[in-house]
């Protein structure tokens, strides 16, 4: 047996990635995009963003609500992912990250469908009542807002709108409830809110992989 390390969970992620993602030059060429523009790699694995295209596909969403866009990496898999006349409304803090984002999914041929909103999402989320309900709702933002942004997605979603909190392992730290860590705590409280919010039924995986050990937390609204 292999042992569990960083190194052999980038090797595992890497023979599964090639294997079932394989080859996108369109999404690698966004990624090199944002290396360049100095972002830091903390954008969803291949594996990943096709775990969250699949999700969309599965289920049937045409309106998809991304909190987090960074350089449009996640972007481009959701957009991906909705049909032709679908959409996706992504929030990002960071004007100079929304320009790059903005250049990577226009070059993958999404620009269409997808609509960055840029400001904090605290506020930007207030705006977006026109454009409710969402089908899908994809939490990947700064940590320490994940119940706020849990509290949107439900306001924002209707009954079955499925709900992606990204980031719940965090290395294992998530058992510590004496983290000096704001990211940490943010998202124990976010998670213990799914557990006790009768709006949501939830559950989590743990992941390792290239970016070491963490998980996802998905939702459906009831
Ligand atoms: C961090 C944020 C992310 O969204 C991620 O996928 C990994 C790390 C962070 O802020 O530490
Ligand atoms: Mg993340």
């Amino acid at each position: 047996m292999a042992e569990a390390t960083r190194a052999n969970f980038t090797a595992a992620d890497e023979f599964l990635g090639s294997t079932l993602v394989g080859e996108d030059p369109v999404l690698d060429r966004a990624l090199a995009a944002q290396r360049r523009a100095g972002l830091p790699d903390i954008e969803v694995t291949p594996l990943a963003g096709k775990f969250l295209n699949l999700l969309v596909r599965m289920s049937g969403a045409r309106r998809v609500l991304e909190i987090g866009t960074l350089g449009g990496y996640s972007t481009i898999w959701l957009a991906r992912a909705v049909p032709a006349d679908g959409q996706v409304v992504t929030i990002e803090a960071e004007q100079m990250n929304a320009d790059i984002a903005r250049k990577n999914i226009d070059d993958a041929g999404v620009g269409e469908k997808v609509d960055i909103r840029v400001g904090r999402a605290a506020d930007v989320l207030l705006t977006l009542d026109s454009l409710a309900p969402f089908d899908f709702v994809f939490i990947d933002a700064d940590k320490e807002s994940n119940t706020l942004y849990l509290d949107w997605a439900a306001r924002l979603g209707r009954a079955g709108t499925v709900v992606v909190v990204d980031n719940i392992g965090r290395d294992g730290e998530i058992v510590n409830s004496s983290s000096g860590s704001s990211k940490v705590q943010g998202t124990r409280d976010s998670m213990e809110m799914l557990g006790r919010d009768p709006r949501f039924d939830a559950t989590a995986l743990q992941t390792v992989g290239a970016k070491g050990w963490d998980g996802v937390a998905i939702a459906l609204l009831k």
